[in-house]
């Protein structure tokens, strides 16, 4: 698949210490990438580098292909970004925002392209409106606008739902999947909150402390239309669970088993979940409890944020 946006090795140090410690992704193009961490874990130094709004001490950043630090300009014409929150003249209307920053721009940006991206991101009814008038998620629908006027490849945005109420964070939500989806834009999104790069991203990388800990696939997005049904790990309980392995071993030699105690873990989808209770059950094993072991993504993230997750990144980054 081809890459939208790739880091290689990238690292910055700022006086003795490292902030971004050797960080490399591959994004892919129409994908909507987040980037989760906890206060001070580098979304935002990373992002600043993206941009260009912060040199990079080492490695490299590609955008489309292109190097950022070998060719700048022509990367920045393909990026959009929020990464503080933006100002705008609030005597002003939001149209007349627009017009102004698109004034700015290098290219010529027509009026259907801004009524385009004010209708793309709901705004066409109070786009005539003081922006003083606007709420918090007006403005941040403002500025996602602005950012795309010169219509980018690439949208970054850095903890964009800051400040937004549940519902201004769902209506963000379902403009960013639009825009991934009909725009085919690629998307780093960044925030330290879970529960929204769940809903709104197709990849996660979880960092902290400047290093990547790991990234994984959102696999059951409510929006998507037939998500995977992988293979998870199911827990069973019974009286004799050293036998039930063993049985399992010798009838499905293909079953990942794991056992603790009462406790035999299996690795396996509904139809082998079935028949494995059914083996046991026909081999007269008694069954206590049967329940679902699969580590959350939210289980994982707090396994890596708390004491014992920085002992698990310490132990992996070597
Ligand atoms: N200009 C700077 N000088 C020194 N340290 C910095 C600077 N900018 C950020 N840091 C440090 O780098 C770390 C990562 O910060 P930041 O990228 O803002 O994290 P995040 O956005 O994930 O909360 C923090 O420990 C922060 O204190
Ligand atoms: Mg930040």
């Amino acid at each position: 698949m081809a890459l939208g946006i790739q880091l290689k090795d990238v690292t910055k140090k700022i006086g003795g210490s490292t902030i971004i410690d050797q960080l490399s992704l591959d994004i892919h193009k129409g994908e909507v990438f987040g980037l989760l961490g906890p206060n001070g874990a580098g979304k935002t130094t990373t992002i600043r580098m993206i941009v260009g709004l912060m040199a990079i001490t080492s490695g490299d950043i590609l955008i489309d292909g292109i190097s950022i630090s070998k060719e700048r300009s022509a990367t920045a014409h393909k990026l959009g970004a929020i990464v503080e929150n933006p100002d705008f003249y609030l005597y002003m209307s939001g149209l007349d925002n627009l017009r102004y920053f698109a004034k700015l721009q290098d290219k010529k940006i027509s009026r259907k392209t801004i009524d385009d991206v004010v209708r793309v991101v709901g705004l066409t009814e109070s786009i005539q409106k003081k922006v003083k008038t606007y709420s918090l998620g007006m403005k941040q629908r403002l500025g996602l606008a602005q950012s795309l006027l010169h219509r980018p490849k690439v949208l970054i945005l850095d903890e964009p739902t800051n400040g937004l109420d549940p519902a201004g964070i769902r209506e963000f939500r379902e403009y960013i999947r639009r825009l991934a989806s009909e725009q085919n834009m690629t998307i780093i999104i960044s925030s330290h909150l879970l529960s929204e790069i769940e809903l709104m991203c197709d990849r996660v990388a979880i960092i902290q402390n400047g290093r990547l800990i790991r990234t994984e696939t959102i696999k059951e997005r409510p929006d998507k239309e037939n998500f995977e049904k992988p293979a998870s790990q199911v827990v069973i309980e019974l009286a004799d669970s050293k036998n039930a392995e063993q049985l399992l071993h010798q009838k499905l030699p293909s079953l990942e088993t794991r056992r603790s105690g009462e406790q035999l873990y299996i690795q396996a989808d509904k139809e082998m979940t079935a028949k494995v209770i059914q083996l046991l059950a026909t081999e007269s094993h008694a069954i206590y409890r049967v329940r679902d072991g699969q580590q959350t993504l939210e289980d994982r993230f707090l396994e890596i944020t708390n004491e014992k997750g920085e002992a698990y990144a310490d132990a992996h980054s070597q």
